[in-house]
């Protein structure tokens, strides 16, 4: 594009084009949101921000009981869930439950995060399609029911699981059109955010993202290997980098990560990583003493440079280090009055 027509759309700025644009500056898309396609459709709502402050005692703890009623927590608690959900194909946690007992499951939990996320708050859930004769698009249910509870979609992330996915050689019928079969060398994130589209914040928070894992984590299509699950000790572990990605892209430093199906942990182990706390639920002990070992062994965990004010003396304490900075996050959320309603509050850039 000469520099001439750059300055001239740059001054004007693009408008949804019934042939497309060539770029999106300064992009006026109300012509697009206003079309007849948006009507009936759940939008954004005007809503006052609201942070409940979460009993210290839960912070960074991994509960052993099921999230259908995740009563410890308050509602507007919650910063973002990063989940994958269990599949209910005969994994060693699975119950055998019919198509709908399933979603119904899946609904009651998804509809108790709701409830306890802040107001922009994110859901992301990690699901794989099922079966073949027919294929279960697992992942078109769960998106109706995540409209259903009232959720707004944000997006879909395809993971790419290429340089790791297992040879499988389940072709159907090998190269004959009688009845092929797909390989799936991917798996889905869906993002989902409660009530409205931008977070707000009470205070003013960090940003952690680097400008290169923004450029990459913004792009709809990731690719990085699975997790062993020999390795981890659990039938379905995600690789940390998938919550850390998620966690980058869509929270501030300090807040709050929940996972209802905590697994080995992986959620909680990204979490710190990237310095925010978690709360994690798993209705089997074996995997609670699992993600509480992983989060013990987590390499980050025995280096200074998790928290920058670390001290040494932390180290040979374990999880010590958890409980002061649990204190240093009461200190610097603590609400005066039971809950913090911030009208019109946004995030002022870090200078
Ligand atoms: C797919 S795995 C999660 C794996 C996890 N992302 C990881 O990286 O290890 C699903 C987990 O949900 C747990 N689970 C199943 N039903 C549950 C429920 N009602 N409440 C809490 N956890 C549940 C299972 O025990 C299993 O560990």
């Amino acid at each position: 594009m000469d520099d001439g027509l750059v300055k001239k759309i740059r001054r004007k700025g693009t408008v949804t084009s019934a042939f497309g644009t060539p770029g999106r500056i300064n992009h006026d898309s109300s012509k697009f949101y206003n079309s007849r396609l948006y009507e009936g459709l759940e939008t954004e709502k005007r809503v006052d921000y609201i942070e409940n402050q979460l009993n210290p005692s839960v912070l960074n703890k991994i509960l052993c009981k099921s999230s259908v009623k995740m009563d410890e927590l308050p509602d507007n608690s919650i910063h973002m869930m990063v989940t994958s959900p269990p599949y209910n194909v005969g994994k060693v946690y699975d119950r055998n439950l019919s198509l709908g007992e399933y979603r119904l499951l899946l609904k009651a939990v998804f509809s108790e995060v709701h409830r306890v996320l802040v107001p922009g708050g994110r859901a992301c859930v990690n699901v794989a399609n099922l079966g073949r004769k027919p294929y279960i698009p697992l992942h078109s249910y769960i998106i109706e029911d995540m409209l259903d509870i009232g959720y707004l979609m944000r997006g879909e992330i395809i993971w790419n699981k290429a340089s790791s996915a297992s040879p499988s050689t389940a072709w159907g019928s090998w190269l004959s059109a009688a009845n092929p079969t797909l390989r799936d060398i991917h798996e889905y994130i869906l993002v989902f955010c409660k009530q409205t589209f931008t977070r707000k914040t009470p205070t003013l928070r960090q940003n952690t993202i680097s400008k290169n894992e923004f450029l990459e984590f913004s792009k709809s299509v990731w690719t990085f290997p699975a997790e062993s699950a020999r390795k981890v000790g659990h039938p379905a572990p995600f690789p940390i980098e998938l919550p850390y990605r998620l966690i980058q892209f869509y929270t501030f430093k300090d807040e709050v990560i929940l996972d209802p199906f905590v697994g080995s942990g992986s959620t909680c182990i990204a979490a710190l990583k990237a310095k925010r706390f978690y709360v994690g639920y798993d209705i089997d002990k074996r995997y609670v003493d699992l993600a509480e070992d992983r989060i013990k062994e987590f390499p980050q965990l025995n280096s200074s440079t998790t928290f920058e004010n670390m001290d040494q003396s932390n180290l040979k304490q374990g999880h010590s280090f958890l409980r002061e900075n649990e204190v240093a996050y009461r200190k610097k959320i603590k609400p005066k009055a039971k809950n913090i309603k911030h009208k019109g509050m946004g995030n002022k850039k870090k200078k």
